[in-house]
């Protein structure tokens, strides 16, 4: 099996990547920031208290993931329901931020991530997956771009959703998930040593696109 790998920070351009490269090879595309947004939802709607170990217990206990694939699409099942559009909203992506640092929680999805790629060629994109989900993998991108162009991006495909954002606090909110997913104790995230590092402040995102997949397909031959 093949694996890709792709880690960055939040809006990088790692799932517009990824998506169209593993559309592009037959792969499967696993985003797995997904699941932990799904984690920080579950969180949300108990009111898990996070710094309580025991009440973290509970809620993965109570907590069962699945990941589906409809046209290609990847769509999260929490405890049975799809719950892959209602983790989009900001204040999931800062719950998803505060679960992610908590070693039990990555514990937990640590072997649904690697099951995937055993029967499956995948582009599994995070934040550490070429360092310690798949530090196998046979290509590993960690993709990044400026906190402001990022949050540009962001901005603009919130609107076009139509949902009601605000630029700063997206940008605010940039800032403190960089902090936060790279200072933590565990799986911080960082490029992996063999990882090929790509800028994408600079350009527009499909030249990005164009760019990665010709470096994907050049290793892969
Ligand atoms: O990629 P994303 O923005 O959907 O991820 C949401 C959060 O989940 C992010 O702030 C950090 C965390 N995450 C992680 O710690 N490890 C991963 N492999 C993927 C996401």
């Amino acid at each position: 099996m093949i694996a890709i790998a792709i880690d960055g920070p939040a809006g990088a351009g790692k799932s517009t990547i990824a998506k169209t490269a593993a559309r592009e090879l037959g792969y499967i595309y696993v985003d797995t920031g997904a699941l932990y947004r799904s984690i920080g939802l579950n969180a949300k709607n108990v009111g898990t208290n996070l710094q309580n170990d025991s009440q973290v217990r509970m809620l993965l206990n109570s907590t069962k993931l699945e990941l589906r694939f409809i046209n290609n699409e990847q769509r999260v099942l929490l405890n049975g329901n799809d719950v892959s559009d209602d983790i989009r909203t900001p204040e999931v992506s800062m719950m998803a931020s505060k679960v992610s640092a908590i070693p039990a929680v990555r514990a937990f999805l640590l072997d649904l991530q690697r099951n995937m790629a055993v029967t499956n060629n995948v582009i599994m994109d995070g934040r550490d997956i070429g360092t310690v989900v798949l530090p196998k993998a046979q290509i590993k991108i960690f993709l990044t771009a400026s906190p402001e162009c990022r949050a540009t991006r962001r901005y603009d495909e919130l609107k076009e959703k139509g949902m009601d954002v605000n630029y700063s606090s997206i940008l605010e909110d940039i800032q403190t998930r960089d902090y936060n997913d790279s200072h933590r104790a565990i799986a911080p995230l960082k490029p992996a040593p063999d990882s090929i590092l790509v800028d994408t402040s600079d350009e527009a995102l499909e030249t990005s696109v164009g760019r990665l997949i010709s470096i994907i397909k050049e290793r892969l031959v």
